[in-house]
């Protein structure tokens, strides 16, 4: 089976600029990192802040272009050069960030915000884009009501679910999700992962979840890459990894993290399965 997305040897490089008798200085930000994920899977990237997550995922997400390395989708090399990548590659292709209120344009129905890819993308005709963004919208767990408001009239779960609804206006095969929950209280995020958890399911996604909260990884991850100072250090299944971490850095990593949240976790999302269907706060 041909991964949806597979990186080999994906290096980032920064210039951080010099000053008064202090030359420029190059900052290898994310070092020779592999990785293949097959399709309906999900992959967690975990790591402390600075680790070079974030960066990872912007070049997965063809947002910026790796300085070496290969990025491979649906097993076709792509190379966004230093132009934007097409249309049809970047309908395959989407990120939801953490904050979504920083990506959300306040002057914007949400209606309008979920059409926009489709206008941006695609010949459909407005009739067409508005009956898809109000099927997304149900989708998500809104109401037909919100199609006409504006994103400062929704809770920050709501404005997650937006975002997550836009990301997938284009029917993508890959979602980058960059700490999606990481911004929403303990409730808030199991119904969000939840939500994911379903939508993957029904459209075959592929996820990239980037996260420093381990409890969140165990419960949404198929594999796990532990990336430290820019290099994936350990790179193993769920299961394993969290039976058996075997990098001393892993190791130090979940020693950190609460086994007390994931039961809180658990117990949230197994409430939140009884109400489904229900709208969401
Ligand atoms: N645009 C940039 N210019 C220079 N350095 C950057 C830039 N973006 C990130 N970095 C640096 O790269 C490293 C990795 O950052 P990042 O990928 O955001 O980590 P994470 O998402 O794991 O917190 C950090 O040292 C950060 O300061
Ligand atoms: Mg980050």
């Amino acid at each position: 089976m041909t991964a949806v997305v597979e990186g080999i040897g994906l290096c980032q490089d920064y210039v951080i600029a010099g000053g008064f008798l202090r030359p420029p200085e190059m900052l290898r930000a994310v070092k020779g990192v592999d990785f293949a994920i097959e399709q309906g899977k999900t992959l967690a990237i975990v790591g402390e802040s600075g680790s070079g997550k974030s960066t990872l995922g912007r070049i997965i997400a063809l947002i910026d272009r790796q300085s070496a390395g290969v990025l491979k989708i649906d097993g076709d090399e792509v190379d966004i050069g230093h132009s934007k990548p097409s249309p049809a590659l970047r309908s395959k292709v989407q990120i939801v960030f953490q904050n979504p209120y920083g990506s959300l344009n306040p002057r914007q129905k949400i209606g309008d915000v979920l059409m926009e890819p489709l206008m941006l993308n695609t010949p459909l005709p407005a009739s067409e884009r508005r009956a898809r963004a109000e099927a997304m919208l149900a989708k998500v767990g809104l109401a037909p009501e919100h199609f006409n408001r504006y994103p400062h009239m929704f809770s920050g779960g709501q404005r997650q679910r937006i975002a997550i609804a836009r990301a997938l206006m284009l029917n993508p095969r890959l979602l980058v999700l960059d700490e999606p929950v990481s911004a929403l209280d303990l409730s808030v995020q199991a119904q969000v992962l939840n939500l994911l958890a379903d939508l993957q399911a029904e459209f075959g996604l592929t996820y990239v979840f980037i996260s420093h909260d381990l409890s969140v990884v165990r419960y949404i991850a198929d594999d796990v890459l532990v990336m430290h100072q820019g290099a994936a250090v350990e790179q193993a299944s769920r299961e394993q990894i969290f039976a058996a971490p075997a990098h001393p850095y892993t190791r130090e990593l979940f020693a950190a993290t609460p086994v007390t949240d994931l039961a809180a976790i658990r117990a949230r999302v197994a409430r939140r399965a009884a109400h489904r269907g229900a709208v969401a706060p």
